[in-house]
């Protein structure tokens, strides 16, 4: 079984810049599922339902949150469409819209996708993400392994946290019982994939994408003008060039564990 799976996509560019290359990249790399970070999708923080069309009309299957769950009024309603393939972390507290994990059909299988986010230098005050994905673990088990819980073919957990050390605290912790865990957030990738002992596949961040001639994607003169001033300066997502970042998972038939996890660094000019 083979996935895709991309960071945060910036933006109306970062959109394009998928739809641009994904045709071809799925027929390469036979990939049975595409997934992508949707933190920064519409405008560059935040999630529309125009936005997140568009990314599902570019081929992708579904997307994962972030703590920019929240910041467009319109989001409200995209969560809350059973319809649309889009979750939020499964660990925001309190009762907010949507949903933060989802089986997904894919020909015969099932695959669990669980949208986490971390909570170190994080400005929100998140629930900890190591009991909510323990009592959710004991719900769902790879096949095999189900000790009175319901099997699934895979299970896939993004991420989206700042620190590396709290990503591969969890990825460890979660080691041998999940698919992958892949971190999202910080838009820079990490060279730091690998398989862990137990047989999940780990990388500290996917990376964006989103503008290359960026800071994180945002326009660099403002986010430069915000450090030399100290001052709340709004700005907007960069232009030019995309970088594509994700990696392509193997899993294996049997035990859903990873058999290989391959970066994917792309750079295009839509121009
Ligand atoms: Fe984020």
């Amino acid at each position: 079984m083979k996935i895709l799976f991309f960071g945060d996509i910036v933006g109306q560019l970062g959109r394009q810049a998928l739809a641009k290359i994904l045709p071809e990249l799925k027929k390469e790399t036979r990939s049975d599922l595409v997934i992508v970070n949707g933190d920064n999708v519409a405008h560059g923080q935040g999630l529309t339902q125009r936005a997140v069309q568009e990314v599902i009309s570019a081929g992708v299957d579904f997307l994962t949150g972030g703590d920019h769950a929240f910041v467009l009024k319109e989001a409200i309603a995209v969560l809350e469409a059973k319809t649309l393939p889009v979750l939020r972390p499964y660990n925001w507290p309190g009762m907010v819209p949507g949903r933060g994990f989802e089986i997904i059909p894919c020909g015969a299988r099932r695959i669990l996708l669980v949208s986490l986010i971390g909570r170190v230098f994080m400005r929100q005050d998140f629930d900890d993400p190591f009991q909510k994905i323990s009592a959710l673990l004991e719900d769902y088990s790879l096949k095999g392994q189900e000790q009175g819980s319901e099997a699934v073919d895979a299970i896939l957990i993004d991420f989206h946290a700042e620190a590396t050390s709290e990503k591969a605290a969890l990825a460890w912790f979660l080691d041998g019982k999940v698919s992958a865990v892949l971190g999202t957030h910080t838009h820079v990738p990490t060279a730091d994939e690998k398989i862990l002992l137990g047989g999940s596949a780990f990388i500290s961040d996917l990376g964006m994408v989103g503008p290359v001639n960026s800071v994180l994607g945002a326009e660099k003169e403002n986010v430069i003008k915000r450090f030399l001033t100290q001052r709340m300066i709004k700005n907007g997502v960069a232009t030019g060039a995309v970088e594509i970042n994700g990696i392509c998972l193997t899993l294996d038939e049997r035990s859903g564990l990873a058999q290989n996890i391959e970066r994917i660094r792309k750079i295009i000019d839509l121009e």
